[in-house]
């Protein structure tokens, strides 16, 4: 089945609303008549709205870093998937290994926050990977499939096609230490492996798995060779219009 490639640009906390917009005005010209890949920006949630408008028109979707599951209420400092939605959010990004490493994230808590973006209609990008001492110790299948059965615990086939997978090794995250080709590509296989059991070949064959941790326009295309690498999060190099653009446009290259 054919996966239409889809990079993003997770921008973490960088950019100010002013930044940001000057970032997307760019990436507007750069990526302008860019065809057969989906690209997305996930700006922090201050410069979302701002983004939003300045994207109007174009087919750059915009994403959310995370959200908390319920609607409203007494949550202070916390960012429902309503607020997502009106704001122009079309994916949210959930579980990423920073927010599992320095703000508490369980399989629990991803869950919990996946089924809220898919019964307010954003898509999910849902992140996944092992630590450098799970991989050295042999555990990284375990790992995976651990995060990947408590992430999407519950969710029907349809809700599944709405979700994206990253698969992000956390030693590979603003390292400049890619995972080789043949690395992301063997878990990748094993990740669409365990969705087929979990659901059925049709919906693992629909799914894209993204991967991400030190893509450069350097080695986006080796990535993108791999059958079961449908595309790329991008962190550090999605902050300047000149390299992210590369990226997107790595057929060219
Ligand atoms: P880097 O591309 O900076 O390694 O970050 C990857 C990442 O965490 C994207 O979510």
């Amino acid at each position: 089945m054919e996966r239409l490639p889809f990079i993003a640009g997770n921008w973490k906390m960088n950019k100010t609303v002013g930044e940001a917009v000057d970032l997307v005005r760019e990436l507007k010209t750069a990526l302008s008549g860019v065809e057969e890949v989906e690209v997305a920006v996930a700006p922090p949630y201050t410069a979302l709205f701002a983004v939003y408008k300045e994207l109007e028109g174009s087919p750059i979707r915009l994403a959310a870093q995370n959200l908390y599951w319920e609607e409203k209420g007494a949550f202070t400092g916390e960012i429902s998937p309503i607020m997502l939605k009106e704001a122009g959010c079309h994916y949210v990004i959930i579980g990423h290994s920073e927010r599992r490493q320095f703000f508490g994230e369980t399989d629990e808590t991803v869950n919990r926050r996946i089924q809220a973006a898919l019964v307010h209609n954003l898509k999910v990008i849902f992140c996944i990977g092992e630590t450098l001492k799970e991989r050295e110790g042999g555990k990284t299948f375990p790992v995976i499939e651990r995060q990947i059965g408590g992430g999407l615990k519950g969710l029907g086939d349809q809700e599944v096609r709405n979700t994206v997978i990253a698969y992000e090794p956390v030693w590979a995250i603003g390292t400049g230490k890619t995972a080789t080709p043949e690395q992301a590509e063997e878990v990748h296989r094993f990740i669409r492996g365990k969705l087929e059991k979990l659901y059925s070949g049709a919906v693992s064959e629909g799914i894209r798995i993204q991967y991400g941790g030190s893509v450069t326009p350097e080695n986006i295309k080796g990535l993108m060779k791999q059958p079961d690498i449908d595309g790329a999060l991008v962190g550090g190099a999605s902050l300047k219009a000149e390299s992210f653009s590369k990226i997107v446009r790595y057929r060219e290259m």
